[in-house]
């Protein structure tokens, strides 16, 4: 399902580049759970977005389904990601002047989801996850655990093969964020979906069937 071979992404400022994440070799297999678990600032985001095909690294092979996704042209990756991938974001990014509907059916447009019954999907979705009576609520009037399940329904909306998800319980009250995480979990297991959750945290990590340390994917190990 998800293979990396000698991945390395930096970023420049100035005179100085830094390397934000660095993998030599990781492989996820389809239908797997696993959190990917590393301090702040150890390219948990970083790697999750090229993970996503939204950031693309300086170097080595990241494939995912078998396609490389280096091979691909930025919008050839947009719509790869749209047919293959959900994803919940660190900072959920829920468009503000879009009720809870209608941000999970943004979603639907971008990706293989798109279609009369999206609607109807979108609705059980966030029928699943308490939200019956929050459908037609604007981003600012829910609380961060209903956005993050709004975002949860966003991701799942086109049935993707794998989810990624940015530090779930990292804006919130853990008996909060382990119910979403726990639910997301529920339904992908139900859909037979590939998790990979990056996290600071070790005991959201437990949730997961396989935890793999970040720190120990470095050439040197910081
Ligand atoms: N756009 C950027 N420009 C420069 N440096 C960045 C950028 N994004 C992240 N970094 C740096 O890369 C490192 C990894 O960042 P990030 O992937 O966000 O880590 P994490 O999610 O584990 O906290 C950090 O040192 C961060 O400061
Ligand atoms: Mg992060």
């Amino acid at each position: 399902m998800i293979r990396l071979r000698e991945v390395q992404k930096s970023y420049r400022q100035g005179e100085r580049t830094t390397v934000a994440c660095e993998v030599t070799s990781l492989d996820i297999a389809a239908g797997e759970h696993v959190a990917l678990i590393g301090r702040s600032g150890t390219g948990k985001t970083t790697l999750l977005h090229m993970l996503a095909g939204i950031l693309r690294p300086d170097q080595g092979t990241l494939s995912i389904l078998g396609q490389d996704l280096s091979t691909l042209s930025e919008s050839d990756c947009d719509r790869f990601r749209g047919q293959h991938i959900g994803m919940v974001y660190q900072t959920f990014n829920l468009l503000q002047p879009f009720t809870a509907l209608e941000n999970v059916l943004l979603g639907a447009l971008f990706g293989r989801g798109a279609g009369a019954d999206a609607e109807e999907r979108a609705l059980h979705l966030l029928a699943q996850v308490g939200l019956e009576d929050r459908m037609h609520h604007l981003p600012s009037q829910l609380s961060v655990g209903q956005v993050q399940r709004v975002a949860v329904c966003r991701a799942l909306i086109n049935n993707p093969e794998l989810v990624l998800m940015d530090e779930p319980l990292g804006n919130q009250d853990k008996a909060t964020g382990g119910q979403v995480l726990d639910l997301l979990l529920q339904l992908a297991r139900n859909n037979k979906q590939t998790v990979v959750m990056v996290t600071h945290d070790p005991e959201s990590a437990t949730r997961m069937q396989r935890t793999v340390d970040l720190a120990t994917l470095r050439r040197v190990s910081s």
